[in-house]
């Protein structure tokens, strides 16, 4: 193909002529009728609102109630992550492990030529700079999109540093991530546009080796925002392991105790399990603070000092806006006053937007989110479950004033957490790194609906990566541990700890009251890192003392508390049995370390009383 077949643009005079000959090549390809590079202003955002008003993409809601907010409505079968149809494409099978699907990567470019063959035709083909990290950052790296959604575009102008600053750091030398990007629905001339294009074939491609991302017919949250899980998670993983730092699924928070000290905590839990809600905690507790950095991703870096760094690569939050009310999530709803784009939620008819929730009286009347009447009686939720808000982080009430260092912050507690209504305690703190390392392998949760599936089976999801390890999930976690014995030389590594919120009893009740109550787990985890808090040691970790964390005050019965804490011998030895299945599975990339502790472990189950 000649430069000549393409539309006519303007590439911005600091483009690198690598990034302007890959956008050329990829228009070739997929034949749009204009091509526009994306510049991040807010002049830009506001016109391509405009036009997605225009087109029935985004409904403007009331301004008087939520300023500079909208709605949209995707396509009801475009509504999640897909991860069935989520591929990783190494070179060799066994890279990608046996956890991801993958296709030969010299079949897949064949496929994905077919598909993207004037995919684009006649709309705009956008090109969209970012940068995952402060730009400039050491922690940073770049990227670019391009997609012939507008919506992805603004999404991706919320969720990361989006435009020209982003495309200046791409020099001759740079290592940027290329990411293409189209919902599959080419207009012919005249053919009117639908409020939300897609096309019921969806292919969500990574080649890890050649850093590349390629996605097809969907426009909904981590299968099209590139720079979040494809790049931030599934391409950074590969990058990590060969550059020495960690790509994690985790929130990121700041802790201040009431003398001052300031500790910083990364968390994974899987996806609608609670990352959100925790990383934007108010404590009741008297004299501690918690502020937010992240709410779903965090790279880990060893610093200069030897201690772990981490950053925030993204610059908003993509949240669930199911659950989250007044009482759960007190700071997000003040978060998302204006200037929010929501997806898939319910709108009242005053124009605003309401979600199974937001407050505990739905209204009289609503429309649901495929466009419905809805009422109270209706036997549907009036927001679909994995609904979501798009909205800039710095717009969080609680963000911390170091969210965006671009030095990072140290981490000093790590913790993994999922949905487990049997078997997992409230918190533990694991013996060691390694013992750190084996509870987030082993790590298992029920499915949610932030993905196709069946919502409440439960399933392992290691480190809370399984859809997003764009390397074998064995190799990531010798990662892990090869990244401690490397903090370990210069010091203490991090502290890791596994918590529960989710564990039921045997009337089927939530234990745990969570959410705001979650601060007195906090303040034991942070207490055992600075070492004033007590502990017992257990078969699965070191668990607290009588005494150490206020349950009462929390209004849970003693009979509750040690239900949360309870070690039933048969059912553990039954999931330690599971565990065994789960890590042959993965063949002989399990880490010896991991092997070691599973074994350590059945033997101190075995040791439990009958
Ligand atoms: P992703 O964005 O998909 O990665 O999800 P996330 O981990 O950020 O999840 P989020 O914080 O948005 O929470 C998802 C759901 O979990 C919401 O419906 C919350 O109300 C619920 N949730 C959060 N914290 C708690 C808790 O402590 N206890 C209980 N029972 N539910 C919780
Ligand atoms: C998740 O599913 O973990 C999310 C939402 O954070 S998405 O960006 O769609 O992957
Ligand atoms: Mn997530």
């Amino acid at each position: 193909m000649t430069v000549t077949s393409v539309a006519q643009h303007f590439p911005p005079t600091v483009a690198d002529s690598r990034v302007v000959a890959w956008v050329e090549s990829i228009a070739a390809i997929t034949e749009p009728d204009r091509i526009h590079w994306c510049d991040g202003t807010p002049g830009e955002r506001s016109r391509l609102i405009d036009q997605m008003v225009s087109t029935g993409t985004l409904i403007p809601l009331n301004p008087l109630k939520r300023p500079g907010s909208y709605l949209a409505r995707s396509h009801p079968d475009d509504v999640a992550r897909v991860e069935s149809r989520t591929f990783i494409c190494s070179h060799d099978q066994a890279d990608a492990g046996p956890t991801n699907n993958w296709v030969d990567p010299r079949d897949m470019r064949e496929t994905l030529t077919e598909l993207f063959t004037c995919s684009m035709r006649g709309r705009t083909m956008y090109v969209v700079p970012f940068s995952m990290g402060p730009v400039g950052s050491p922690l940073s790296r770049v990227g670019v999109q391009v997609t012939d959604s507008p919506y992805v575009v603004v999404s991706t102008g919320t969720m990361t540093r989006m435009g020209t600053a982003a495309l200046e750091q791409i020099g001759p030398d740079t290592d940027w991530v290329p990411a293409v990007h189209s919902v599959g629905a080419p207009l012919a001339p005249g053919e009117p546009d639908s409020p939300w294009p897609c096309n019921p074939t969806k292919y969500i491609v990574h080649y890890p080796e050649d850093r590349e991302i390629w996605s097809y017919g969907s426009a909904y949250g981590g299968n099209a925002i590139l720079a979040k899980k494809a790049f931030a998670l599934r391409i950074a993983s590969a990058m990590g392991r060969d550059q020495g730092w960690i790509a994690a699924h985790m929130l990121l928070l700041k802790v201040t105790n009431p003398r001052g000290r300031v500790f910083h905590v990364a968390a994974a839990f899987p996806s609608a399990c609670g990352k959100t809600n925790f990383a934007m905690l108010q404590p009741q507790l008297p004299d501690w603070t918690v502020e937010t950095i992240g709410d779903d991703i965090a790279w880990l870096a060893p610093g200069h000092d030897g201690r772990l760094r981490a950053i925030n690569p993204e610059a908003g939050f993509f949240g669930v806006a199911p659950g989250t009310g007044a009482t759960t999530n007190p700071v997000a709803v003040d978060m998302l006053d204006h200037d929010v784009i929501f997806t898939n939620v319910a709108l009242t008819d005053d124009g605003d937007v309401w979600w199974e929730g937001l407050t505990d009286t739905p209204p009289a009347h609503l429309t649901d989110w495929q466009g419905r009447d809805w009422t109270p009686n209706s036997t549907t939720p009036a927001a679909h479950p994995n609904s979501r808000f798009t909205v800039a982080a710095a717009q969080c009430p609680t963000i911390a004033d170091t969210w965006d260092d671009p030095a990072g912050v140290p981490v000093d507690a790590i913790i993994f957490g999922g949905r487990r209504a049997t078997n997992v305690p409230l918190v533990t703190q694991s013996t060691s790194w390694e013992h750190g390392v084996y509870l987030g392998a082993t790590l298992a949760s029920e499915r949610t609906a932030a993905a196709e599936g069946t919502v409440g089976e439960l399933r392992r999801d290691p480190f809370a990566m399984l859809p997003f390890s764009g390397i074998h999930m064995a190799d990531y976690w010798a990662h892990w541990l090869s990244v401690g014995e490397r903090l370990a030389a210069h010091g203490p590594t991090p502290a890791i700890f596994q918590v529960n919120w989710f564990r039921k009893g045997p009337d089927g009740a939530f234990l745990w009251p969570g959410f705001t109550e979650n601060a007195r787990v906090l303040e034991w985890i942070i207490k055992r890192v600075d070492g004033s808090a007590a502990y017992r040691e257990t078969a699965l970790g070191r668990a607290p003392v009588d005494g150490s964390i206020n349950y009462a005050a929390a209004g849970v019965t003693r009979t509750a508390w040690e239900g949360l804490f309870a070690t039933n011998r048969e059912q553990l030895l039954a999931e330690a049995e599971d565990t065994s299945a789960f890590l042959q599975s993965y063949g002989p990339a399990v880490p010896e370390a991991i092997t070691a502790q599973h074994e350590a472990l059945i033997a101190r189950l075995h040791d439990l009383p009958h």
